[in-house]
């Protein structure tokens, strides 16, 4: 059974962001502070880009010890070069990673990250390793979660079992087009990518959704409407989680 529960719906998407920020961060300074570790898992896309910069502006503000920081990412596209600067490698470094070090130099984002590797040789041992990285670090303490136009999470593609698991997945030719403003052309997006699974992000302690912009509104009419998850749109899985927020803007809202 889905649960019933309200978005957090703001004024606008930086509202949205700075709220956010200060989730994540509030979280990180308890787990920091009482378990001495936190493992934030990532998400890339547009939509958090506004979460990094306020989580970056407020942790350059606060005396936190960054060293037993944790950051696990969603998905990458394979293959793809690290040096890419569309891969969600480099992405990372430059929205949270490398400004993050910079106001805080006992992040060491070297060690401290992960992300699928879009080079690997064999994927699938890839996949398996990454698992194992995410068990081993005592799992995800809050995910952040973006949503596709086609309800996809992560590079969960409709009709993706609830119960995956970080593996090789092909794009839907929307994902693929909707990615494509972020390369030279369509025929530049690769078309496959490696991706936690439903499973593996259903694990996550705390999962926190974000939503911004007209595009996201009929997906997330969808959502509200559904008594029961479906394998037709990979969010409604969220629904199920015992921790799960859903932040969105006003655009995003539906009437
Ligand atoms: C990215 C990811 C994707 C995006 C989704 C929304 O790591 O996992 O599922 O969250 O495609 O993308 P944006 O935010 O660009 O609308």
């Amino acid at each position: 059974m889905v649960q019933s529960f309200s978005p957090h719906v703001f004024a606008d998407y930086d509202q949205l962001s700075a709220a956010a920020a200060r989730v994540v961060m509030e979280k990180m300074v308890m787990g920091i502070e009482t378990k001495g570790k936190f493992v934030l898992g990532c998400a890339t896309g547009s939509t958090p880009e506004g979460l990094y910069k306020h989580l970056i502006s407020l942790l350059a503000k606060q005396d936190l010890d960054l060293s037993r920081l944790y950051t696990v990412n969603l998905d990458e596209y394979f293959p793809i070069k690290r040096s890419d600067p569309q891969s969600y490698y480099h992405f990372m470094l430059t929205h949270l990673w490398q400004p993050l070090a910079a106001v805080n130099s006992s992040f060491d984002y070297q060690s401290q990250t992960f992300v699928p590797n879009g080079e690997a040789t064999d994927a699938d041992t890839e996949c398996r390793a990454y698992e194992e990285k995410i068990k081993a670090m005592g799992g995800v303490d809050i995910q952040i979660v973006g949503i596709g136009v086609n309800g996809h999470i992560g590079f969960n593609e409709p009709g993706s079992p609830a119960d995956s698991r970080t593996r090789t997945v092909t794009l839907e030719s929307s994902t693929v087009e909707a990615n494509s403003r972020f390369f030279g052309s369509i025929d530049q997006v690769p078309k496959q990518a490696l991706t936690m699974g439903i499973g593996t992000i259903l694990e996550a302690k705390e999962i926190l959704v974000l939503a911004s912009g007209k595009a996201k509104a009929p997906i997330l009419k969808a959502l509200w409407v559904l008594e029961e998850p479906t394998v037709a749109i990979p969010a409604s899985w969220l629904l199920s989680h015992p921790q799960v927020s859903f932040f969105i803007d006003r655009e995003a809202q539906t009437e």
